[in-house]
């Protein structure tokens, strides 16, 4: 077995080769003026091939993926696993209008006909409980980054109230706050546009308390935002943010931490600075189990 990394999760692959005790072998990746891709793969490729890339800003990734997986079989590779924390693609589930395409499924139907495997880190799954059903192969692991990010608040905070932003969040921010006996509350939002939406927090005394709203990823930033900006005006004035995914799209960064948020933390399923909480643990667990 081996891991093969991409320059964009260089030293998150190098941490997984070192839990796992197998080599590291990197891409030669190369852009052409025009925007093609160039990929070249070693020629002495074990049996088993671990492919490592969050698939944040993904449509050159996913044509990388494409020449990549393509190569790494023509080179005679029997199983092909990839590992992607950040799984993009997952939240249109359905055509809300006819002609939509609906990406999760055929981003997915992609994916397994590439991989024998294939691992994310909280995926958006909204409508759907496995990541089977978006990518139909057998072993399409979702884990959770819940016990790394419980741990993490654990460590830093004696107590505090968990705010998950929409309904979708809760079954990310329940989990947390059940490992570790934190309370939690779950706010109503509704998405108008890209970086418009409307929120309703729950009934509650957010002005005695110390606030973390944990969500699965910050894009534009404005849903950590307007959660906010909420908790500011009910007089809440310790607030943090906690995400697994670090996308951080334009200003997004500076508009959560403009918005009051005191720190913004994610794993390190994206370089980011805020990538404090790592998932090698996680991930080679996992494939251990999975290669048994
Ligand atoms: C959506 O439902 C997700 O769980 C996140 O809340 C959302 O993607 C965050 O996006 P943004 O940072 O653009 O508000």
């Amino acid at each position: 077995m081996m891991v093969l990394a991409f320059p964009d999760y260089l030293s998150q692959a190098r941490r997984l080769a070192v839990r796992l005790d197998v080599p590291l072998l990197e891409v030669v990746l190369h852009h052409f003026p025009d925007g093609e891709s160039y990929i070249r793969l070693s020629q002495s490729l074990p049996e088993h091939l671990i492919v490592c890339r969050s698939l944040n800003q993904p449509n050159d990734k996913l044509i990388e993926l494409l020449l990549c997986a393509t190569t790494a079989r023509e080179l005679g590779v029997k199983r092909l696993t990839l590992v992607a924390p950040y799984l993009s693609y997952m939240r249109q589930d359905i055509a809300k209008q006819t002609g939509e395409a609906v990406s999760q499924r055929i981003i997915g139907k992609l994916l397994a006909d590439l991989f024998d495997d294939v691992l994310a880190v909280d995926p958006h799954l909204h409508r759907i409980s496995s990541l089977t059903q978006a990518i139909p192969i057998k072993n399409a692991i979702s884990l959770t980054a819940a016990e790394e990010i419980g741990n993490f608040l654990k460590k830093k905070f004696k107590h505090a109230l968990l705010l998950g932003p929409d309904s979708e969040s809760e079954q990310w921010v329940a989990t947390i706050a059940a490992n570790i006996g934190f309370d939690y509350a779950i706010a109503e939002k509704s998405r108008l546009g890209d970086k418009q939406l409307e929120m309703v927090l729950p009934e509650g005394d957010f002005a005695s308390q110390l606030v973390v709203i944990i969500d699965d990823m910050a894009s534009t930033g404005r849903t950590l935002a307007k959660a906010a900006d909420l908790l500011q005006a009910a007089g809440c004035k310790d607030i943090y943010a906690v995400v697994t995914h670090a996308l951080f799209c334009g200003d997004a960064h500076a508009h959560i931490l403009n918005a009051g948020v005191k720190n913004v933390w994610s794993t390190d399923s994206i370089d980011h600075s805020s990538s404090c909480i790592r998932l090698d643990t996680l991930l080679a667990d996992a494939i251990k189990t999975m290669t048994r």
